[in-house]
């Protein structure tokens, strides 16, 4: 069976495919990826300091089927045997190009529809580099959101443990690197500024940490803040930011808070693997202390190759797969996008 996932969620058009290879004597089966093909519109909203949704959906709309092709191209198939596609959730405009494509094929290939959980995607993936997924938590980091996840099988509902009350983790990443002048996407120039910097030089406040709030839950704008009126200060006062130092501390402040809260749940839930996903689990800070936590609670950490941890067509292939080998129906061409979608 060969699956197309079609990904349009965000500033990304990803189609992806992959070839399901059921297991034998009990064993779980597995997809193989076959096409990875991306086409990206971040450049197009950097000037804006963030994703512009109406530039992202006619960006999809441009590149929705050269990507189709590329993708069938470099898989050596003319059509798949089903295609998956993210439902939700996701910006409204840019969910409809990649949902209306994949209708459009599905119909004129006469192939089945399969309506996905973009969330889902983001913990599918991994198993194409790390095998069969056990029973995990998922810790999803990303400018666009920020969930924890409790995962029992793939082709299962998934449960969500928690999510943020405001800023995704990467938008905060984003706002305090344009406090800092550091352009956008700012996350990836942050980390390297932090390097140079003391992460206990400031200590910026851990939202949602204290014994009355949510255990799972997270909240970003509190430190977001915290490093706006740290900044102002030294304007006002005519000392020079220090640029480094507030970097590092920003970010061992989220870094603590995110891999505090998803060990936790692996503990509560007793859990031994936790599964990092999204384009924030590129910081260098998140995985390091993700991995020293996990080794210190004999956690086993998997983290996909960067590439697929952000948005990408072969993790809803991979999602996809699952669900088709886990004997779910067919979703009608009816079948609506859902912005607000949760798991
Ligand atoms: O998954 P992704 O490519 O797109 C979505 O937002 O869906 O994630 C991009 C986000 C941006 O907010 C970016 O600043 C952040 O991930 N990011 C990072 C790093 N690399 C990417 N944040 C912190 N440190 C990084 N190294
Ligand atoms: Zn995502």
């Amino acid at each position: 069976m060969i699956v197309m996932g079609i990904e349009s969620s965000c500033d990304e058009t990803g189609v992806g495919i992959v070839a399901w290879e059921p297991g034998t004597d009990g064993a779980p089966g597995r997809a193989v990826m076959l096409a990875d093909e991306v086409a990206s519109s971040v450049d197009e909203h950097a000037r804006f300091g963030g994703v512009v949704p109406e530039i992202a959906s006619r960006a999809h709309l441009e590149a929705i089927v050269p990507t189709m092709r590329r993708a069938r191209e470099a898989a050596g198939i003319d059509r798949p045997d089903a295609i998956a596609v993210t439902i939700g959730p996701g910006l409204a405009g840019a969910l409809l190009v990649g949902v209306a494509a994949a209708k459009a094929y599905a119909l004129a290939w006469d192939v089945p529809l399969y309506a996905m959980n973009h969330l889902g995607g983001h913990v599918a993936v991994d198993t194409l580099e790390h095998g069969p997924m056990p029973e995990c938590v998922a810790l999803l980091v990303s400018g666009g959101h920020t969930h924890l996840l409790h995962v029992t099988d793939l082709a299962a509902p998934i449960v969500e443990l928690g999510t943020t009350v405001d800023d995704a983790a990467g938008e905060a990443f984003d706002k305090v690197a344009r406090l800092l002048d550091l352009g956008y996407p700012g996350g990836p120039a942050l980390d390297r500024l932090a390097t140079e910097g003391d992460p206990h030089a400031i200590a910026f406040p851990r939202g949602m940490t204290g014994p009355r709030d949510a255990r799972y839950d997270f909240s970003f704008s509190g430190v977001k803040t915290a490093v706006a009126r740290h900044v102002e200060k030294c304007r006002r006062d005519g000392v020079e930011v220090p640029m480094a130092d507030v970097a590092a501390s920003f970010q061992e402040a989220v870094a603590d808070v995110l891999t505090l809260k998803a060990i936790r749940a692996c503990t509560d839930l007793g859990v031994d693997t936790l599964v990092l996903g999204g384009g924030a689990t590129a910081n260098s800070r998140i995985r390091s202390l993700a991995g020293e936590r996990c080794a210190a609670a004999g956690i086993t950490l998997r983290v996909p190759t960067p590439r697929r941890c952000t948005d990408n067509g072969v993790m809803i292939a991979t999602l996809g797969a699952h669900v088709i080998a886990g004997g779910a129906a067919p979703s009608p061409l009816t079948v609506a996008t859902d912005p607000g979608l949760s798991v």
